[in-house]
């Protein structure tokens, strides 16, 4: 049977593009990248893509007046490279109509954070400021929302008295790179049926 295609969107330093690369090579995970896209020219998630000689394109926002212009570019690079699910890697942009139109609950995204607890950008920050006793991430489905889609698999990780940002960072991102491929591996199954906001794995 042919493998899932991954289209990795990715911002920055790509570590969970790697796990995902990483898993695919330890037989972990039954998928094959097929394209890592980037809004970010200087993005390593870039320079991680071509060193596993994986098609590695930067396309960039400002060179369309609209953001619907955009995103037409991005999925025509997903077509062309036959892309079947859209990974979300540090993607640091909301995704908007277009997109998530061409692929209805076909794009996954993961949050630093037990969602609906702390979205946004500083999942960690957050949940460290607010004094909770865990925290972890998040795989859920993208919808027009930011970080509100249905959640497929969550990780749980304790925080620590003398915790900051960065520490909780570090042991939240170990988490993050066994479970996005768990995620992904579940999808590629056809175990995942969604049933409005909530997704049941079959
Ligand atoms: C991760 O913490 C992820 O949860 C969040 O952005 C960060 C991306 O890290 N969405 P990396 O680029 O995969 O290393």
């Amino acid at each position: 049977m042919s493998k899932l295609r991954l289209g990795v969107l990715a911002s920055g330093r790509g570590s969970n593009l790697q796990a995902i690369i990483d898993n695919i090579a330890a037989n972990k995970l039954d998928a094959e990248v097929a394209v890592v896209i980037s809004d970010n020219p200087d993005a390593f998630a870039l320079e991680r893509a071509r060193n596993h000689r994986i098609p590695a394109v930067h396309i960039k926002p400002g060179d369309y007046r609209e953001k619907e212009e955009y995103e037409k570019a991005v999925i025509d690079c997903l077509r062309e490279n036959r892309a079947e699910l859209v990974v979300l890697a540090g993607y640091m942009r909301l995704v908007g109509k277009v997109l998530l139109d061409e692929y209805p609950n076909r794009i996954m995204n993961i949050h630093p954070a037990l969602l609906p607890s702390f979205p946004g950008l500083h999942g960690q920050r957050d949940a460290v400021a607010y004094g909770v006793k865990y925290s972890g991430c998040t795989i859920h489905f993208v919808d027009e929302g930011m970080d509100t889609g249905p959640i497929i698999l969550q990780e749980v990780v304790p925080v620590l008295q003398d915790d900051d940002e960065d520490s909780l960072a570090a042991r939240i991102l170990k988490e993050e790179h066994k479970l996005y491929s768990k995620a992904i591996q579940l999808f590629a199954e056809g175990k995942l049926r969604i049933e409005g906001r909530k997704i049941i794995i079959i």
